[in-house]
């Protein structure tokens, strides 16, 4: 069913239980260590979105056999390390940057051509963040502007190792790194300044790959085999920040949700909204494929500004936009600070959040790396639009939940790319 526009009315009430879809970012990797893997990988809780139908499509493109057992389960027939063939198509990647950035340090390991591309969007985002350590180590990569956008066209093999500082934290490009690492002489070490999220590190741990973290460094040596196994994903705690903000905000709401991944790399929105004096609880915790996992119940809360900013940043940079729908309706002033990365996401969500904010009402200032956001008891409701981002679209969802009146959202087809069933979930707790 396209989801092209949501209108939703200002709510009482939202009770009960949901459970969230496959973690995003761990489902990518999921697909790819699978695909690489010596042997069968059952996986089961994988995420149907767009963007991991992106990266299990290119692996089905150079060879690799996914069959789908189930809503969320498959079983992928890993080719080896070395077992890929040359794509006859140009590998697509849509809106996911995940996709192309970690696909980039498989395809710089292949000893053929490959190319790839994505949509508008994902065309303009920065892409030498990848291509640059992957040419030092060796992979010819062209590109838009020296390759600084895609589509990229990539001829890999003999790669040689390289100590990186990558100068912002990015999973990304950590992990692009470690995956041409794996194809590469020596030992590939990645730094970074902030840890980002360690969902590669902790799969390949799972998985029998001996990888070395130590704080924000991580190494890899090449030629490593990835045993098979299964793996299971947790729920997504990205696509549950809308219900949990959702939650908080309508009035007299109970909810839980259950299976989600609370990795500590992921869950700032956490400690900020409790910060902020929200009633979040964390019960049941538990461990599936070496992943934090709990349940999250939610309270409604009487919410206060907040400053976020420093090292904070990259736990929760996929949430800052319905932490800034929050802190439209929180009491007091909530600044944000040092999140430009949020400027080159699937949107430049800055902009995008300071625009259609204003729509309902907020008061919100646009800053560089950031907004200052005054926060009000009451927004009314407004036609805004997602700015074709999938995360833009589910925070004004949940701003229209809490303003008077009518909201409309337009251009909602984006919300396939993470959480296609975020309509029909919500709808299930509204009383
Ligand atoms: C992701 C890493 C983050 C995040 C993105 C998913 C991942 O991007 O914003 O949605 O799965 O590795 P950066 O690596 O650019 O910080």
């Amino acid at each position: 069913m396209p989801l092209e526009k949501i209108v939703i009315h200002e709510r009482k009430c939202l009770r009960g239980e949901v459970t969230l879809p496959g973690d995003k970012s761990i489902s990518h990797r999921a697909i790819i260590f699978s695909a690489l893997s010596s042997g069968t990988v059952i996986v089961s809780g994988l995420s149907s979105g767009e963007d991991n139908r992106r990266t299990a499509k290119m692996f089905e493109l150079m060879g690799v056999t996914i069959k789908k057992k189930g809503p969320s389960d498959c079983v992928i027939q890993g080719r080896g390390l070395h077992g890929l063939k040359e794509p006859q198509a140009v590998l697509y990647a849509g809106n996911s940057g995940t996709t192309m950035r970690l696909m980039a340090g498989v395809l710089s390991g292949q000893p053929f051509f490959s190319v790839m591309s994505g949509d508008d969007s994902l065309n303009a985002r920065p892409m030498q963040r990848v291509v640059a350590p992957l040419r030092l180590m060796g992979a010819q990569i062209q590109g838009r502007d020296d390759g600084s956008y895609a589509p990229l066209a990539i001829k890999g093999g003999n790669l040689c190792a390289e100590d990186f500082a990558i100068p912002v934290a990015s999973a990304q490009v950590k992990s692009a790194l470690l995956l041409a690492g794996f194809y590469a002489q020596g030992t590939t070490v990645v730094r970074e300044p902030v840890k980002s999220r360690d969902h590669t590190e902790r799969m390949l741990q799972f998985l029998g790959v001996p990888v070395v973290v130590n704080g924000t460094e991580v190494s890899i040596s090449g030629g490593a085999e990835i045993k098979p196994g299964h793996i299971a994903i947790p729920g997504d705690i990205s696509s549950a920040a809308f219900f949990i903000v959702a939650g908080l905000l309508a009035k007299d709401s109970a909810i839980v949700l259950r299976g989600v991944g609370v990795n500590p790399t992921r869950t700032g929105i956490i400690d900020i909204l409790q910060n902020m004096g929200a009633d979040i609880v964390m019960v049941n915790m538990r461990e599936i494929s070496g992943e934090p996992v709990a349940d999250i119940e939610v309270r409604t809360s009487r919410l206060k500004g907040i400053a976020i900013g420093g090292a904070i940043i990259p736990r929760l940079i996929d949430e800052l936009p319905v932490i800034a729908v929050a802190a439209a309706f929180a009491e007091g002033t909530t600044v944000i600070r040092d999140a430009s990365e949020l400027r080159v996401k699937e949107s430049d969500r800055i902009a995008a959040l300071c625009a259609e904010l204003k729509k309902l009402g907020a008061h919100v200032e646009e800053r560089e790396d950031g907004m200052v956001i005054q926060g009000r008891e009451q927004l009314s409701g407004a036609v805004c639009t997602s700015h074709g981002d999938h995360r833009v679209a589910m925070s004004l969802a949940v701003a229209g939940l809490g303003a008077r009146g009518e909201t409309v959202v337009e251009d909602c087809a984006c919300i396939k790319t993470s959480f296609p069933q975020f309509m029909e979930k919500l709808k299930s707790i509204m009383q």
